[in-house]
C-alpha cells in the first residue's frame, strides 16, 4: 500500500471511541502504530457497510469547529476509509506560513484547496502515474498552449511520452475567441483537471475524487466521467450507455461489488466493465494505473489517427482487461474490425482537406479560424463526426458510429464540395468538380 511507502504512521487519533470500533474489528492491539496499517482493510468494510462517521464526538480543533461551519464536510470525510484510517484534515489542508497559496487560518496555515503534492506525501505512484498521462499537463495545454507552461512545467509536459501529441492547435483559439468570461465555466470546467498549482504540482485529483468522499464505489461509476466525456465531440458516456456493457451496468450494476478492494477486482465483482475497469482499475491480472493511455493503441482523438508509441504493449494491457471475459479470437477479430473502422474514417478526414486544398491554395479561406461557415463544417467533419465514428467503433455504441458519425461525415463532405465549389466560381475560378 503506497500509503505505507513514505512510512508516516498517523498519530492523531480522532477520538478514544475509534478504538472500539478498531477493536470491535477483531484485530490484536499490540502497538497502536501497526494496528493502524493493519486495521485499515478491516475497517474499510465497516466503514462501506454502515456508514459510521468516525468523526463524530471527535475532539479534534478542525472537526470540532467544522463539524457547525461547514457540516457536510465533516459528514462526507467521517465516511471515508481515509479518516478511518487516521488521516487528518491537517494532513491535506495544513502547510506551512510560506508555502505557495498559504492561508492563515486558526492559528495555523492551510491550502483551501489542497495540491497533488499533498497527496503525493502518501500516494506517491498514483501522482506519478497521473503525472504521465493526458489528463495532466496534455490536458491543460490543449486549452491554452504550451506557451502558457513556465520552464519547469514545459519540461514536464515534454517529457510525456504520449503527450507532446497535439497536431491541431486551432481549437486552442476557441479558447481565446470566446474569451475568460465564457471558458471559466467552459474549457475550464474540463480541463482543469490538469492545471498547475500555485506549489507547482500538477492536476485535480478531486476531478474525479469528488470531494471528501473518496469512495471507491463513487469513483469506478461511469458517471464520473460523465462530467467531461460527453457531448458531439467526445461522447464516451453517451456510447457506454448504449454499449450491451453500459446496458449490464444501468440494468445490474446495483449488485455489483463496488468497494472491492483496489487491484482485486474479478469479473466476479463486475460482469460488466465500467469505464474506469477498461481504462484505470486493476482486473483480473492487470494492475491499477492512473495513466489513462496507458492500455490505449491509437491517437483516436487526433484528425488523422495515428499508432501510439507504445502502441503494441499498451494493446496487450486493454486486451488483458478484454480476456477476462472474452476469448481471444472474439477479441482479436474486434480489434481487426475496429483498426479497419479507424483507417477509413482517417481516409475521409484526409478526402475532406483535398477538398479544401484548391479554396486554400487559390487564397479563398481566410486565415482566421471560426469566421466563415466553411470553417465550422471543415472542423466539425473530424472534430465531431469522424471522432464519434471512431469512439463508437472502439466503444460499441453503434448509433453513434452510425448516424451520429460515419452518416455526418458524408454530409459534411457533400457539403464540403458545395462550399468550396460557390467560392471558387464567386471568384471567377473553375470549380474543382467533386
Ligand atoms: C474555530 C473554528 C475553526 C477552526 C478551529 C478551523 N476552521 Fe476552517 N474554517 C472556519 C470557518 C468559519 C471557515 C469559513 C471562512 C470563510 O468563509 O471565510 C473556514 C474555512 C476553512 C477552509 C476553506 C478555506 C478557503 O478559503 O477555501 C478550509 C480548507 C478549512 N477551513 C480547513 C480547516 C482546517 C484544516 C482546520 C484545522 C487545522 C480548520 N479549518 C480549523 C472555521 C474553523
Ligand atoms: C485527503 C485530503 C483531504 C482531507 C483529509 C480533507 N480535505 Fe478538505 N479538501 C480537499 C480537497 C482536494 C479540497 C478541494 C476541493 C475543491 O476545491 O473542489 C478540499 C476543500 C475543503 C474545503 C473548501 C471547500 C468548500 O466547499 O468550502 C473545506 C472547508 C475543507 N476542505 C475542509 C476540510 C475538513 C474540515 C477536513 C477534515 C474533516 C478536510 N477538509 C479533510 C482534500 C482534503
Ligand atoms: C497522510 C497520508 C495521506 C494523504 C495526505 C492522502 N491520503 Fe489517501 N489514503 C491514505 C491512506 C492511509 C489510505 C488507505 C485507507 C484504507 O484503505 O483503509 C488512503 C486511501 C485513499 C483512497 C482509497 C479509498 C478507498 O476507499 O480505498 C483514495 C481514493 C485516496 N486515498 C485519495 C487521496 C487523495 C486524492 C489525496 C490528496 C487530495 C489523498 N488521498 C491524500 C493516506 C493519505
Ligand atoms: C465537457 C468537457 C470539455 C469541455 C467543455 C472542453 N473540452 Fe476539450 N476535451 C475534453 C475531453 C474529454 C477531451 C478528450 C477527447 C479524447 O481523448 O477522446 C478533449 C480534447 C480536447 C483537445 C484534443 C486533445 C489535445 O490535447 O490536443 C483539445 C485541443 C481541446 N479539448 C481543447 C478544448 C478547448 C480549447 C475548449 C474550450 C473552447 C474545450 N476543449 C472544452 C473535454 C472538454
Ligand atoms: C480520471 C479520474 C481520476 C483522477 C483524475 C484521479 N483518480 Fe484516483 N482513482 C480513480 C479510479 C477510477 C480509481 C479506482 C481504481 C480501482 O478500480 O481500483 C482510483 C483510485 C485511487 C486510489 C486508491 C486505489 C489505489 O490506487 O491504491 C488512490 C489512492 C487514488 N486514486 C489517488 C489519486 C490521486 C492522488 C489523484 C491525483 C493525482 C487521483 N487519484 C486522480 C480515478 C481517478
Ligand atoms: C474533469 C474532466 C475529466 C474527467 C472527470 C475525466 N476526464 Fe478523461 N479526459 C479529460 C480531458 C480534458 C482529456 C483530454 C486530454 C488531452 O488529450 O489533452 C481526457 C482524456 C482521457 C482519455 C484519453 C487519454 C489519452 O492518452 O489520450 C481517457 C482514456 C480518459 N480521459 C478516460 C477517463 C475516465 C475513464 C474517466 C472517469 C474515471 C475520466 N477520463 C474522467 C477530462 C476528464
Ligand atoms: C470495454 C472497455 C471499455 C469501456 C467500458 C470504455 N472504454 Fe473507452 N476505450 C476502449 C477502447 C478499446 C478504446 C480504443 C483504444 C485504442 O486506441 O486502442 C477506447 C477509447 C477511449 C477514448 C479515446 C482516447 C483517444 O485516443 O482519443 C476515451 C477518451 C475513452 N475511451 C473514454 C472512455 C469513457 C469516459 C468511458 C465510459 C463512459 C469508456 N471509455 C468506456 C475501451 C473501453
Ligand atoms: C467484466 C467483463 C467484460 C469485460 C472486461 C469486457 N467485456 Fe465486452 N461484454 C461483456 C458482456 C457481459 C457483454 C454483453 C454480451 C454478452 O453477454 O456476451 C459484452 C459484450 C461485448 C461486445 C458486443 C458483442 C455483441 O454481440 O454485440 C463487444 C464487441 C465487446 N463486449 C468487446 C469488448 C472489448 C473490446 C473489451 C475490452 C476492451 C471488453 N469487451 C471487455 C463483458 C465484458
Amino acid at each position: 500500500m503506497d500509503a505505507q511507502d513514505g512510512g508516516s504512521v498517523p498519530t492523531n487519533w480522532w477520538t478514544t471511541g475509534r478504538l472500539a470500533i478498531i477493536g470491535f474489528a477483531g484485530v490484536l492491539m499490540v502497538l497502536a502504530a501497526i494496528l493502524v496499517i493493519n486495521a485499515s482493510s478491516t475497517d474499510t468494510i465497516i466503514a462501506a457497510g454502515e456508514g459510521i462517521n468516525v468523526l463524530e464526538g471527535s475532539t479534534n480543533e478542525c472537526v470540532e469547529c467544522h463539524a457547525s461551519t461547514t457540516p457536510g464536510i465533516v459528514e462526507q470525510y467521517g465516511v471515508s476509509t481515509m479518516a478511518l484510517a487516521n488521516v487528518g484534515c491537517e494532513d491535506c489542508h495544513e502547510v506551512a506560513a510560506d508555502y505557495p497559496g498559504a492561508l492563515e487560518h486558526e492559528g495555523t496555515h492551510i491550502l483551501g484547496s489542497p495540491s497533488a503534492a499533498m497527496c503525493s506525501d502518501c500516494h506517491p505512484a498514483e501522482v506519478r502515474q497521473f503525472n504521465a498521462s493526458r489528463h495532466a499537463l496534455p490536458a491543460y495545454v490543449a486549452m491554452v498552449g504550451a506557451g502558457a507552461l513556465n520552464p519547469e512545467h514545459l519540461e514536464m509536459y515534454e517529457s510525456i511520452p504520449e503527450g507532446g501529441f497535439n497536431p491541431d492547435r486551432e481549437r486552442n483559439s476557441l479558447y481565446h475567441l470566446e474569451g475568460p468570461a465564457i471558458t471559466r465555466f467552459a474549457c475550464e470546467g474540463c480541463h482543469n483537471v490538469g492545471a498547475p498549482a500555485a506549489d507547482g504540482s500538477v492536476g485535480e485529483c478531486q476531478a474525479c475524487h469528488l470531494r471528501h468522499e473518496f469512495s471507491l464505489e463513487q469513483v469506478r461509476k461511469p458517471e464520473t466521467c460523465n462530467h467531461c466525456h460527453i457531448g458531439p465531440d467526445h461522447p464516451q458516456f453517451e456510447i457506454y450507455q448504449e454499449s450491451p456493457h453500459g446496458i449490464s451496468y444501468a440494468t445490474g450494476g446495483d449488485d455489483w461489488n463496488w468497494d472491492v478492494e483496489s487491484g482485486r477486482a474479478t469479473a466476479v465483482d463486475f460482469p460488466a466493465p465500467t469505464c474506469a475497469l477498461c481504462h484505470l482499475s486493476g482486473f483480473g491480472s492487470m494492475g491499477t494505473t492512473h495513466d489513462v493511455g496507458d492500455r490505449l493503441t491509437w491517437f483516436l482523438f487526433a484528425p488523422v489517427s495515428e499508432p501510439r508509441p507504445d502502441a503494441n504493449s499498451n494493446r496487450v494491457r486493454m486486451q488483458t482487461v478484454c480476456l477476462e471475459c472474452h476469448n481471444g479470437t472474439f477479441v482479436d477479430e474486434f480489434y481487426a474490425d475496429a483498426d479497419a473502422a479507424t483507417l477509413a474514417v482517417n481516409d475521409w478526414v484526409l478526402e475532406s482537406r483535398e477538398i479544401v486544398k484548391p479554396l486554400q491554395d487559390a487564397g479563398l479561406m481566410t486565415p482566421e479560424p471560426f469566421d466563415e461557415p466553411i470553417d465550422f463544417e471543415f472542423f466539425n467533419l473530424w472534430h465531431h463526426w469522424g471522432r464519434t465514428a471512431k469512439f463508437g467503433a472502439w466503444m460499441q455504441g453503434p448509433d453513434y458510429t452510425q448516424w451520429h458519425g460515419a452518416y455526418e461525415v458524408l454530409h459534411s463532405l457533400a457539403e464540403l464540395r458545395e462550399m468550396v465549389d460557390d467560392k471558387l466560381k464567386e471568384a471567377g475560378l473553375e470549380p474543382a468538380g467533386g
